[in-house]
C-alpha cells in the first residue's frame, strides 16, 4: 500500500529526524550540482490547482536531481477541469497513467485525503485550502534544526495570518512532536490561531499576543506569514488589516535579541526587504532547503537507494 503525506500530525519525532539526516546528505550531493541516478523509472506528477512557485518547483528539482521524471498537470484552465470535469474523474484518470507520486495543491480542505482514496500511488498534500501544508512544515523545522542543531526547547513566535494560513497549523503540529516547545502566536484577534489547531498541540506551551512588542521572552525564531488575501470573504477586513503589522529592522531592534527570521514566502508587505541583510534572515535558505527535504521525503516514499 502506498503511503500518503496528508498532515503534519502523522509524523513521529524519530521519523522526522531520520528525514532531516537524509536531507542533510542530499544537500551535500545536490550542492555539487549532482544529478543522482536513484529514481530512474519513477514518475512524480505535480497537480497545482492553486498558484505556487516554491512548492511546485522544489518538488520538481528534487525529483529531477534524484534522476526521476516529472510530469506537470499544467494550469487548471488548460485542462478539462475548465470544461467541468470533476476532481474524482481527474484523479481516476491520472491514476491510469501510473505515476509513483502525485503532489497535489487545492483550494479545498481535505482534497489530498480525497485523492488518496481514489488513486493507487502516494499522494502528497502540497496545501489544501487553509488547512495544512505538511511538507512546508518539514522544511521549516529542518531549517530550525540546521540553525540550532536541535528542535527540542525552541521558543518560536508565529506571526501573521494564523487563521487562514495553512503553514502555521502544520508548523504547530510538527513542532508539537518535539519536547519543551513554546509557541507565541502573534496576530490581530481576527486572525488568531484556530481552536482546532490548539486542540492538537496539547504538549506545547502556548501564548497569544496581538503585537510582537507584547512578547516578553527572547524568541529563538520569528516565523512571519502573509495575509491570505484570497481566503478573506470580507475584502474590507483585508484592507483594514493589511499593513497593520510589518516586521522591519526598527521593530526588530526594539527586541532584546533578534531571533532567526523565517517566512514560508511569498511575502507581500509584512516583512520588509531591509531585513534580508541581517544574518538572522533565513527565509531564502528555508526555500532552498525545500529541495533537500522534499528529495528526502520522495526517497523515503519510494524507498530509493540514496546516499
Ligand atoms: C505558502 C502556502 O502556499 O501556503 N507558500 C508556500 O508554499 N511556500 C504560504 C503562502 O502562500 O502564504
Amino acid at each position: 500500500m502506498a503511503r500518503h503525506i496528508i498532515s503534519a500530525k502523522q509524523f513521529e519525532k524519530n521519523e522526522v529526524l531520520a528525514l532531516f539526516e537524509k536531507a542533510k546528505k542530499l544537500k551535500q550531493a545536490f550542492k555539487q550540482r549532482k544529478i543522482l541516478d536513484v529514481a530512474r523509472d519513477r514518475i512524480l506528477t505535480t497537480v497545482f490547482l492553486e498558484p505556487s512557485t516554491r512548492t511546485r518547483l522544489s518538488f520538481t528539482y528534487a525529483m529531477k536531481r534524484l534522476g526521476g521524471v516529472v510530469v506537470d498537470f499544467g494550469a487548471e484552465e488548460i485542462t478539462s477541469r475548465a470544461k467541468g470535469e470533476s476532481f474524482e474523474d481527474t484523479m481516476k484518470m491520472l491514476d491510469c497513467y501510473a505515476p509513483d507520486i502525485i503532489v497535489l495543491r487545492s483550494k479545498e480542505v481535505g482534497a489530498a485525503e480525497r485523492a488518496s482514496k481514489i488513486v493507487s500511488c502516494s499522494v502528497v498534500n502540497a496545501g489544501d485550502g487553509w488547512n495544512e501544508h505538511p511538507t512546508q512544515a518539514l522544511l521549516d523545522v529542518y531549517t530550525m534544526w540546521e540553525v540550532f542543531g536541535k528542535v527540542d526547547g525552541l521558543r518560536v513566535g508565529v506571526m501573521g495570518d494564523l487563521k487562514y494560513g495553512r503553514t502555521p497549523s502544520s508548523l504547530s503540529y510538527l513542532l508539537s512532536k518535539f519536547s519543551n516547545i513554546s509557541i507565541h502566536y502573534i496576530a490581530p484577534p481576527e486572525l488568531q490561531i484556530r481552536q482546532d489547531v490548539l486542540e492538537n498541540i496539547k504538549n506545547v506551551e502556548v501564548n497569544m499576543h496581538s503585537r510582537l512588542e507584547e512578547v516578553d521572552v527572547e524568541l529563538d525564531v520569528l516565523y512571519v506569514t502573509r495575509l491570505q488575501r484570497e481566503r478573506f470573504a470580507d475584502q474590507q477586513l483585508y484592507e483594514a488589516l493589511k499593513g497593520s503589522y510589518t516586521v522591519s529592522t526598527t521593530l526588530l531592534s526594539r527586541l532584546r535579541k533578534i531571533p532567526t527570521i523565517m517566512h514560508p514566502l511569498p511575502r507581500v508587505d509584512e516583512l520588509s526587504t531591509e531585513v534580508d541583510v541581517l544574518p538572522q534572515a533565513k527565509y531564502f535558505e528555508q526555500a532552498e532547503n525545500g529541495v533537500y527535504v522534499r528529495a528526502a521525503l520522495i526517497s523515503s516514499l519510494l524507498s530509493l537507494n540514496t546516499p
